[in-house]
């Protein structure tokens, strides 16, 4: 009989895919993906470090799991993801449930791990950076998840070191996947019925593939996906500003299935701040490549995230902030407050009063749920093309985005899931715009 896995991931897209990643590859040592973690065999937490009580909110799942096997035979506890890669033997240490821990760049070695395991009982933890070896190993286990919207890691990892930022040590260097191995995943997602690709990489738009003979960018993998039959859309994340190049920009005028919707994270609007963050490019950089984009095709729109309250955050910085969400007007971002990280540089500077940052976060959050609700105020009683994604449980209710990733709920038949409807928007909200199917599609489905 198959022993159960369950996954519970924390973080950024990535974590997403790697999780799915994790448990096409415990399926072939006899594990089955489990939604229950009652009944788990195995249990794998995918975690994130990237902001404060990372550490002390992995503690407290463990202590959850333990709760629910008080009575019952402990499952096999696996710590994986960006804390296990920065806290490793520590993390064995303090918490005696946790039998293995494992970093991102160490997966392929995951199946290996557990049966040594399985045979001596020896708790361990493996965080070395093999990421070439880890995408050689997993590109070659078969998936036959069939999800319309899929995530696609291209590049793993970041040389920038942001000073307020871990991942360039809990993903180490930056690394870009073969371009062919690539387009033989993206071609597989299709023939498991994948309709949207959203490339992703902690640096997505530093990919730089050298065969020897060609350098491919991201811009060249954009153009040879939108030749693939059967792939509707192309999205990518997350980018860095430093890296918009001509040939990544002008994709928004030569691609036919790129989204207009560009996640371009800035962090401050003031020179000074995006400076002392070691962010290598200024505001009016940031300013050019929107202007530019506006002009090869008005329909782009942007997001971005924003770090509130970083060290040496004065008024007029934060004032520049709020000056170029209204240039901007961003459609839908994030925004944080500075969270000092270990090991970082940011993390030695003198923080600023933690009241002053959050007045601040309150007000930015203020203006940029504004511009998202303008923008989707602005769909209402327009028809949009939707792909549909799924159908919402127990409703007679169907789940899709626009091109520009917002949530559209209608009313229509299942048959339309992985299709490309026409949906006319009647009502919206901060999150969700509710519409209903256009009379042709309402014909295609009956
Ligand atoms: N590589 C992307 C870039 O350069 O913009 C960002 C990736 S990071 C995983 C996602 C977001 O987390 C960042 O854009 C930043 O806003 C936020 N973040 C990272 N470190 C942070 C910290 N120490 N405190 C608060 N927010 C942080
Ligand atoms: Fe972190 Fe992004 Fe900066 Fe890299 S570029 S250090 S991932 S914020
Ligand atoms: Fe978190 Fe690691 Fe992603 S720190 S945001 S899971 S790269």
């Amino acid at each position: 009989m198959l022993k159960k896995v369950f996954v519970k991931t924390f973080g950024c897209q990535m974590n997403v895919y790697d999780s799915d990643k994790i448990t096409d590859t415990l399926k072939t040592i006899g594990y089955e993906k489990s939604e229950n973690l009652n009944s788990a065999d195995c249990f794998v937490l995918n975690t994130c470090h990237i902001r404060d009580k990372a550490k002390e909110k992995v503690y407290h799942e463990i202590g959850r799991v333990r709760e629910v096997f008080l009575n019952k035979s402990k499952p096999l506890v696996i710590v994986a993801g960006c804390v296990a890669q920065a806290e490793n033997t520590e993390m064995l240490k303090r918490e005696p449930y946790i039998d293995l821990v494992i970093g991102p760049q160490s997966y392929h070695k995951l199946n290996e791990t557990i049966l040594q395991f399985e045979k001596n009982k020896m708790k361990g933890d493996v965080t070395d950076f093999d990421t070439a070896e880890k995408f050689n190993y997993l590109s070659k286990i078969q998936n036959k998840n069939s999800k319309i919207s899929s995530f696609l890691t291209i590049q793993e990892g970041c040389d920038k070191f942001c000073h307020f930022c871990v991942v360039p040590y809990t993903r180490g260097p930056e690394y870009s996947r073969p371009f062919n191995q690539i387009i033989d995943e993206a071609n597989m997602m299709v023939q498991n019925g994948s309709k949207e690709i959203i490339l992703l990489g902690q640096n997505v738009n530093a990919y730089n593939y050298n065969n020897t003979k060609k350098i491919f960018r991201l811009s060249d993998l954009i153009m040879s996906l939108e030749k693939i039959n059967g792939i509707e859309r192309i999205r990518y994340t997350t980018s860095h500003p430093k890296d918009m190049t001509k040939d990544l920009l002008d994709c928004y005028k030569d691609s036919k299935k790129l989204m207009p919707f560009v996640h371009l994270p800035i962090q401050s609007g003031s020179n000074k701040i995006l400076k002392l963050m070691n962010r290598k490019h200024k505001v009016e950089e940031y300013i050019s490549t929107f202007d530019y984009l506006k002009k090869i095709n008005e329909k782009v729109e942007f997001s971005s995230d924003f770090i509130i309250g970083y060290p040496g955050e004065e008024i007029e910085d934060f004032e520049n902030t709020i000056k170029l969400i209204d240039t901007i007007k961003f459609i839908n971002s994030f925004s944080f407050i500075f969270s000092a990280r270990p090991g970082t540089t940011a993390s030695k500077l003198k923080p600023i009063d933690e009241k002053i940052s959050k007045e601040r976060l309150k007000i930015i959050q203020e203006k940029l749920f504004r511009y998202s609700r303008l923008n989707n105020k602005s769909f209402e009683n327009k028809y949009i093309d939707v792909l549909v994604e799924n159908e919402i449980h127990g409703q007679n209710k169907l789940f899709g985005r626009n091109e520009y990733m917002n949530s559209v709920i209608f009313e229509g038949n299942k048959n339309l899931i992985g299709k490309i409807v026409k949906v006319k928007v009647t009502k919206t909200n901060q999150n969700t715009l509710i519409g209903e199917l256009s009379e042709k599609n309402k014909f295609k489905a009956a």
